[in-house]
């Protein structure tokens, strides 16, 4: 018999490893959809294993939908479990580490018209004025540039922050629960890293940020979506499904979501944190946008309702204030923030320290209490602009109470062209985010996401015209 190739004493149960192996191998699609796998017996041959272990692998690939089984003939490759071509690189020695970045493969193209950047106009910053910032932390601190920040993040930084959340918020926190990461998907990033293993159950909201679905899919989590409504989430359905799957953790974006712009009402924040206590779920939530509001000012975040530790909190400062600083912040116990300083020491020796000074300065003066009273205007004229031109459309959307986003409903028929569609906006300089890329599910197809945040008026209003106009060309 031959040797085991999977033997790890420190790794997952022998089965679960024979489970990763077989899986990678199906969605590199080695095996096609509906084509029979090899047989229980010649596996556990081929891997010197028992037969049993085999079998149990086949049964969790079965449980988990990405093998079924026909007329007791055998094991065949359930369709959907493939990667898409284009996500196999043709070079097989980097195919075994490059995972597909949906988002940011579509910012990639260059466009007049880019719908698909949530970001904000660089001209609605004050630009002028950062200068001044920058020439004053050289004053303040002359040898910024020649040293490293700590891993964890500048202290006055953290102390300042840790002083104005608790101020604002009340949360209960000292500065050594705060690190300072490199803008929030760097922060999702080592969260994932450092808590989620191959198979462990992870619940999105559906539709949910892009980029956290290809994060979590890299680190091999079973993905469980929940919907998220205008009026928030269906308890009743999240406590299920963590009374069912015990996942390690709800990655959630409640305050004006990237896509949709619902937010999750303060009710349902406090009753969430308990079930999350509850079933020992971890609760990862991503605050992008709460200064972003056009009436009334969003609810607490749910770190602020959190006494048991479930909660992470990640904020980041980069989407409205200084994208090019790109600086975010995660607020969590210690028990969580030794393993998140781990995984942070080997991404990088610290966020730069110019940026965090710069940030420190800027984010705390009274000019930026000004900038965001004008930026909430500002976003939210342009998002009247968008929704007037949608008028005359018929397709459906919420208008949201703050955030950079539009997500609009198409009529069926567009559902089909959908991959048409986006084709002929390239050709066209137009670009938006299409809902498949949000789902967990991959479906959504008659959705997507515009954001009005990128555009001045103008370019908007005409955009839209355009957008709409080749959408009627095609479809009507
Ligand atoms: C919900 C959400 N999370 C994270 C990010 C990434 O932000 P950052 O620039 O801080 O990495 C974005 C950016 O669009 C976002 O919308």
């Amino acid at each position: 018999m031959k040797k085991a190739i999977f033997l790890n004493a420190n790794s997952d149960k022998l089965f679960e490893q024979v489970y990763d192996y077989l899986l990678e191998r199906i969605r590199r699609g080695e095996w096609k959809a509906h084509e029979r796998l090899p047989s229980v017996r010649s596996l556990a041959s081929e891997f010197g294993v028992h037969r049993l272990t085999v079998f149990k692998a086949y049964q969790l690939l079965k449980q988990n939908a990405k093998v079924y089984v026909k007329d007791k003939s055998g094991y065949y490759v359930q369709p959907g479990s493939t990667w898409p071509p284009v996500a196999v690189q043709q070079d097989p020695i980097i195919s075994a580490y490059v995972h597909d970045s949906h988002l940011s493969e579509i910012h990639q193209v260059e466009a007049v018209y880019q719908f698909s950047k949530a970001l904000l106009d660089p001209n609605l910053l004050p630009n002028r004025y950062f200068s001044e910032y920058v020439k004053r932390v050289f004053d303040l601190y002359p040898k910024v540039l020649g040293t490293y920040s700590t891993t964890q993040g500048d202290r006055e930084l953290r102390e300042a922050l840790r002083g104005y959340f608790t101020g604002r918020y009340h949360f209960e926190l000292t500065e050594d629960e705060v690190l300072i990461s490199s803008g929030s998907q760097e922060a999702i990033d080592l969260i994932a890293r450092v808590l989620v293993k191959p198979r462990d159950y992870v619940i999105l909201e559906r539709p949910t940020y892009s980029p956290a679905i290809d994060i979590f899919t890299r680190q091999g989590a079973n993905l469980i979506p929940t919907e998220i409504t205008p009026d928030g989430y269906c308890l009743e359905q999240v406590e299920e499904l963590m009374r069912k799957y015990k996942p390690r953790l709800f990655y959630m974006n409640p305050t004006f979501q990237n896509p949709t712009g619902y937010t999750v009402p303060a009710e349902q924040r406090k009753r969430l944190v308990d079930l999350a206590a509850e079933y020992r779920c971890l609760l990862v939530e991503d605050d992008s946008y709460p200064d972003i509001y056009f009436g009334a000012a969003p609810p607490a975040p749910f770190f602020a309702y959190d006494t048991s530790g479930h909660v992470i909190y990640i904020r980041s400062f980069s989407k409205y204030i200084a994208p090019g600083l790109s600086i975010a912040m995660v607020a969590c116990r210690p028990g969580i923030m030794k393993y998140l300083l781990k995984a942070k020491s080997l991404t990088d020796s610290g966020t730069p320290l110019l940026n965090q000074k710069i940030f420190l300065h800027y984010f705390f003066s009274e000019r930026m209490q000004q900038h965001l009273h004008k930026l909430r205007t500002a976003l939210s004229i342009r998002k009247g602009i968008m929704e007037e031109e949608l008028q005359s459309t018929g397709w459906q959307w919420n208008s949201p109470d703050g955030g950079f986003n539009l997500w609009i409903k198409l009529p069926g028929s567009a559902s089909a062209g959908m991959d048409e569609l986006l084709a002929s906006c390239r050709e066209q300089s137009i670009t938006f985010v299409p809902g498949s890329i949000c789902d967990p599910l991959r479906e959504m197809n008659s959705w997507m996401r515009m954001s009005y945040s990128y555009l001045n008026e103008q370019q908007l209003r005409e955009g839209m015209r355009r957008f709409i106009g080749l959408y009627q060309e095609m479809f009507e």
